[in-house]
């Protein structure tokens, strides 16, 4: 089994097209938003946390275990890891199912047991390390991001560390800094499609005052940075009366601050830190006052999703629109960067709901379709239409959900 990895020495322009049905579903992006080496970039991260699975599981004893069936608990209680760590050790398990490197019974026969096909293949990330380095050697901020997520893995297992500990460490924060940039192509795709979407759908007509915009989660200011330059490349800085971009993190509103502000000195530029789980009103947002609620990868973290979504609509003045850039769960069930999420509290400890939310983390398409219809939101859309992409390109996960205060 050769785990997918790519030849690496294959020159660039040896690239597979990426498949020409693809084509008009992206006809609303730029050109330059998903190319070639993107789809390849994509494609890779996915092998690439597969090969860390491997290595994870190696490091952590389960080989030998798994030549028999065992559920992820059960293997759990046999490596002497915590219970908080079983979620994780699922992850890695159905990542390696999804390969045919393990085998799953089936849900009938119990759901759930995994056992060895054969012999494991072994990791070969510096290998795919170097092929993403001559397709596109600024991805490596992701690599770099997933790698220390899974050096940390053994330790997390054991419970001598927390995720947090390990992956918020000030030692860690330039990881982050370098992975949420839109100098990482694999993270600006999501900025540029969500800030393309709100700057299009932004109600903006003659003779109406200015507009006032919030974002929530503007992090270190990539998302923000996107927007602004969405705003402008449509001439629409000059309607905006306020952009109130909000981040709890203070290093991280900081940061978006000091690269931002002086970039766009006539522009009402406000930094706060809302936290989007609680009353927004008492956080400086006035009810019905935005044009635009704009985030890019926060709202899955939402402790109450519903809640949050209410917020959200009862926020924008009417004619308004909710633009959430998300990375949005494929067929597959898995999405690479959840090897680093799911170590986190913040990504797994929100509530869940059979019908809206079920489960943490990152919600597919049509779940987000069927969330903003339940808070209320009118022309609820999936942009683009993530759910025909996957059918033809299954790791793809960038959008915009989008839905509009009647
Ligand atoms: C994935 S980052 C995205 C940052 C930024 N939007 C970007 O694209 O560069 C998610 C952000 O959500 C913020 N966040 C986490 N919990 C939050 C909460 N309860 N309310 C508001 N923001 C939150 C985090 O601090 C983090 O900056």
């Amino acid at each position: 089994m050769n785990m997918g990895i790519p030849q690496s020495n294959s020159p660039l322009g040896s690239t597979p097209r990426p498949d020409p049905r693809l084509a008009p579903l992206l006809a609303g992006y730029p050109a330059d938003v998903f190319d070639a080496r993107l789809h390849e970039s994509i494609g890779l991260a996915e092998t690439y946390t597969l090969h860390l699975a491997v290595d994870v599981l190696q490091r952590l004893g389960a080989g030998p275990r798994l030549r028999e069936p065992r559920r992820a608990a059960e293997l759990a209680a046999d490596l002497g890891v915590v219970a908080g760590f079983v979620p994780a050790l699922s992850w890695l398990l159905g990542r390696l199912a999804a390969a045919g490197i393990l085998l799953a019974a089936p849900a009938a026969a119990g759901g759930g047991r995994y056992q060895s096909a054969g012999p494991w293949p072994d990791p070969q990330t510096a290998a795919l390390r170097r092929r993403m380095a001559a397709i596109d050697g600024r991805n490596l901020a992701a690599l770099d991001l997933l790698d220390a997520a899974a050096a940390a893995y053994p330790a997390i297992a054991t419970g001598s560390m927390t995720g947090e500990q390990a992956l918020l460490s000030p030692e860690a924060i330039p990881l982050w800094l370098a992975y949420f940039s839109n100098r990482n192509p694999l993270y600006a795709v999501h900025n540029r499609v969500s800030a393309g979407d709100a700057a299009r759908l932004l109600p903006v007509r003659p003779g109406d005052g200015g507009l006032c915009l919030l974002e929530l989660g503007a992090g270190a200011g990539s998302s923000t940075e996107a927007l602004l330059q969405e705003l402008d490349g449509r001439g629409l800085l000059g309607r905006v009366e306020r952009l109130l971009a909000t981040e709890p993190g203070a290093l991280f509103r900081r940061r978006a601050q000091r690269a931002l502000v002086g970039r766009y000195p006539g522009l009402a530029l406000e930094f706060a830190a809302l936290d989007i789980d609680r009353p927004w009103s008492g956080q400086g947002v006035a009810p019905a006052s935005c044009a635009l609620v704009f985030a890019v990868n926060v709202l899955h973290v939402a402790k109450d999703l519903r809640f949050s979504l209410g917020q959200a609509l009862a926020s924008l003045a009417p004619g308004g629109w909710l633009i959430a850039g998300e990375c949005l769960r494929p067929p597959s069930g898995q999405v690479h960067m959840e090897l680093v999420f799911q170590v986190l509290g913040s990504f797994t400890d929100v509530a869940t709901d059979a019908a809206l939310r079920p489960r943490p983390g990152f919600l597919a398409a049509e779940e987000w379709h069927q969330a903003l219809a339940a808070a209320g939101f009118h022309d609820v859309q999936i942009l683009p239409d993530v759910a025909a992409i996957q059918r033809l390109l299954p790791a793809f996960c960038v959008g915009s959900v989008c839905g509009r205060r009647p």
